[in-house]
C-alpha cells in the first residue's frame, strides 16, 4: 500500500509547487514509484510536472454520462471506468500524473466522488508513494474523494489569515475522523523566522519554513516546468532534508 502524501491549505499558498517539488524529490532520490494526483479542479500540477494533460477522470465520466452506450457490452460500468482512468495515466520519466478535472454534468456529483474514490482506492495499492494537489479550501477533506490521507502536508504564508485556514483544516481532519498518520504545517514564502505563538495549538507539527525563492518565480512566470530548477537549488534542497520526516513516516 502507498504512502497518500495529501496537500492542503489556503489559495496560491504554494500547494502544487511543493506536490510537484514532493515528486520531483522522491523520483531523484529513488525512493519507490510515484503517482501525482492533481485533485483540484482548477487543474495545473501536470504542466508544473512538464506534462500534458491527456484526459482528466472528470471528462471520462462526463462523457460516459452522455454516451452510455460506449461501455462495451462484455464490461461493467466499474470496470470501464478503471479502464479508461489507466488510460487517462500521463506518463513522465519516472513518475505519473492523474487529472482530476472539473465535471462538466448537471446535477449531482455523488456517482462522479463515489467512482474517484473507487479508482483512488485502487491506484494507491499500485504506487510507493501518492502524492495528492488539492483545491483550497475544506470541500475536499469532507468529500474525501481522494481516500485515505496517510500524511497531510497543510501549507501557509505567515499571515493570520492563512494560518487560520490551516487551523480550520487541522480541525475538520479531526472532526471527520481521518486517520492521519501526521499533520504538518509548511510556512512558505515566509522571510523570517516564524513567531512560535503565531502557530501554537494549531495542532499541526511543523515541518518547515520556506522563503521566497527567486528561481521558482522566474520559472512560474515564464510557465516552465519545476523540473527545470537547478538541482542545488536552496527550497529543492531544503525540501528534500524536511522531506526525511515524511518519508520514514510509518
Ligand atoms: N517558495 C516559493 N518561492 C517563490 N514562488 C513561490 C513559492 N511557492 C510558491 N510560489 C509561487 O506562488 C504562486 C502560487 O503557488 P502555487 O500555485 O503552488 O499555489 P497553490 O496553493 O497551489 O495555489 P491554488 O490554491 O491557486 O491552487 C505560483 O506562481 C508559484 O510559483
Ligand atoms: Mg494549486
Amino acid at each position: 500500500m502507498g504512502q497518500v502524501i495529501a496537500l492542503a491549505g489556503k489559495g496560491g499558498t504554494g500547494k502544487t509547487t511543493l506536490a510537484a517539488l514532493f515528486v520531483r524529490i522522491i523520483k531523484e532520490k529513488k525512493l519507490g514509484s510515484v503517482l501525482a494526483v492533481d485533485a483540484d479542479p482548477n487543474s495545473n500540477l501536470a504542466e508544473v510536472l512538464g506534462l500534458e494533460i491527456k484526459e482528466s477522470i472528470s471528462s471520462i465520466l462526463d462523457d460516459l454520462a452522455s454516451h452510455p452506450q460506449s461501455v462495451p457490452v462484455n464490461m461493467g460500468k466499474d470496470a470501464f471506468i478503471e479502464y479508461r482512468v489507466q488510460t487517462a495515466i500521463a506518463e513522465g520519466d519516472n513518475f505519473d500524473v492523474l487529472t482530476m478535472g472539473r465535471p462538466e454534468g448537471p446535477g449531482c456529483y455523488c456517482y462522479v466522488n463515489n467512482a474517484l474514490r473507487n479508482v483512488m482506492g485502487k491506484l494507491v495499492k499500485d504506487y510507493d508513494f501518492v502524492v495528492i494537489d488539492n483545491e483550497a479550501g475544506l470541500e475536499h477533506l469532507s468529500r474525501r474523494t481522494t481516500g485515505q490521507t496517510d500524511i497531510l502536508v497543510v501549507v501557509s504564508d505567515a499571515t493570520v489569515v492563512g494560518l487560520k485556514a490551516a487551523k480550520r483544516i487541522a480541525v475538520l481532519t479531526r472532526e471527520l475522523g481521518l486517520k492521519t498518520k501526521k499533520d504538518f504545517l509548511v510556512v512558505n514564502r515566509c522571510e523570517k523566522a516564524i513567531d512560535k505563538e503565531k502557530i501554537r495549538g494549531l495542532s499541526l507539527e511543523l515541518l518547515g519554513v520556506l522563503s521566497t525563492d527567486p528561481e521558482i518565480e522566474g520559472l512560474s512566470l515564464d510557465g516552465h516546468s519545476l523540473f527545470k530548477l537547478n538541482n542545488n537549488n536552496v527550497t529543492l534542497t531544503a525540501l528534500g532534508k524536511l522531506g526525511d520526516r515524511i518519508w520514514h513516516c510509518n
